[in-house]
């Protein structure tokens, strides 16, 4: 691999220690893939931060890190862990706080964003062509997608080691030639509530870098689509017609063509719940944009109790406890649960549900998987009716 004056003198430990560490780790696992050369990124996002999902092997690797005195070199944010940090939620549980908590300071003290959401454009917004270094699937789909950024799906130890040296290798998504399209996806009579399972069909059924056609042009719903595919599959790229930028991927010459209509995604939108069924309402995945927020704000004023057995959750990053604080405080009191910093899949549970009833098809995905439960996916009006109705 062909390595700069600069980056030779990191791995010869110039920089300390730390960095000679981190670089050798992106180095070494370039030039097993056949990289040429290193690539510089402007911002890393860190994923696989939830102690509930690395346990104590994961804490002393970043402990480790820190008391060496890792440094973020480019500007570094942080996904959700396992806690609620208002402390208020009953949904999720938040009892690993202190080990939580360590791991947040241990990541601050290297100098990262505490921003704890996956939404991290909502911080800093990728250019085209930007070379990032992201770890949350839902995220990196997003930039690539949407912003025609180029990063790759970086695993958390491979995040953090491009935040302490500011490079990652030149491989996949960072090249040109590999972000070519070939399929082209004809979308007929899918509405926007049913987008999660859409990017369930997708990631299930598409293996090569598709171009959507005729996709709405509604971002929130793009978002949980996106998020979904990179879940049940392994897309990290997929062009979207008139709104993925020009010169951010190639089209092959000939392309195959697929339809996708409603009774190819009905298998993953699944049935609604009875009336006795207890039933989490969940929308949050990936955490809700502004706008998503106020739309589910709005559906919700003027309602009073909840019916029994039904709970909704919303996932937020916590940014909003300052920005909307008065909305928050009404929902708090009609008895909506919210989880700030955190998310239901990269945390654990207080209470046992039937039912999932979301718009998220990764929160589908991943809570059929992880804890069984039936599975709904809804709009946010028909979730709310279904809850406060
Ligand atoms: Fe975000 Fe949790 Fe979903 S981290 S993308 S809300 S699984």
């Amino acid at each position: 691999m062909y390595l700069t004056k600069k980056q030779e003198k990191m791995l010869r430990g110039e920089y300390g220690w730390v960095v000679a560490k981190a670089l050798e780790v992106i180095v070494r696992v370039g030039e097993s893939l056949g990289a040429d050369k290193l690539v510089e990124i402007n911002h890393v996002h860190v994923s696989g931060v939830s102690y509930t999902n690395i346990g104590e092997p994961g804490l002393e690797f970043i402990r480790d890190f820190t008391e060496s005195g890792g440094k973020a070199r480019v500007y570094t944010t942080i996904n959700p862990g396992c806690i609620d940090l208002s402390g208020s939620s009953k949904i999720i549980d938040s009892s690993p706080r202190d080990k939580q908590l360590m791991i947040n300071s241990f990541l601050e003290k290297m100098g990262f964003k505490p921003i704890y959401t996956c939404i991290p454009y909502l911080y800093r917004i990728p250019s085209p062509r930007e070379h990032l270094a992201w770890g949350e699937s839902s995220a990196v789909i997003y930039a690539n997608s949407i912003y025609g950024a180029y990063t790759n799906r970086e695993g958390g130890p491979l995040a953090l080691a491009s935040a302490l040296t500011g490079y990652t290798y030149n491989y996949g998504l960072h090249i040109l030639d590999n972000r070519r399209v070939s399929i082209e996806i004809n979308i007929e009579q899918i509405k926007r509530e049913h987008y999660g399972a859409l990017g369930l069909w997708i990631g299930y059924n598409i293996r090569e870098i598709p171009m959507i056609k005729n996709v709405i042009e509604d971002y929130s719903s793009i978002k949980i689509m996106l998020a979904s595919s990179a879940a049940s599959g392994s897309h990290g790229l997929i062009v979207l017609e008139n709104i993925t930028p020009k010169n951010t991927y190639l089209v092959d010459n000939r392309l195959e063509s697929v339809t996708v209509e409603y009774r190819d995604i009905e298998e993953y939108i699944g049935t609604p719940p009875s009336k006795e069924d207890t039933v989490l309402g969940y929308i949050g995945c990936p955490h809700l944009d502004p706008y998503e927020f106020i739309e589910i704000y709005r559906l919700l004023l003027g309602r009073r109790e909840r019916r029994q057995n039904k709970y909704l959750l919303l996932s937020i990053p916590p940014l909003y406890s300052r920005v909307f604080s008065r909305e928050i405080s009404y929902l708090r009191k009609i008895g909506v649960d919210i989880g700030f910093g955190t998310c239901p899949i990269v945390s654990r549970l207080r209470q046992g549900f039937d039912y999932l009833v979301t718009n998220s098809g990764k929160a589908v995905f991943y809570m059929k998987n992880i804890h069984g439960f039936n599975t709904y996916i809804a709009s946010p009006r028909e979730i709310v009716e279904m809850i406060y109705g």
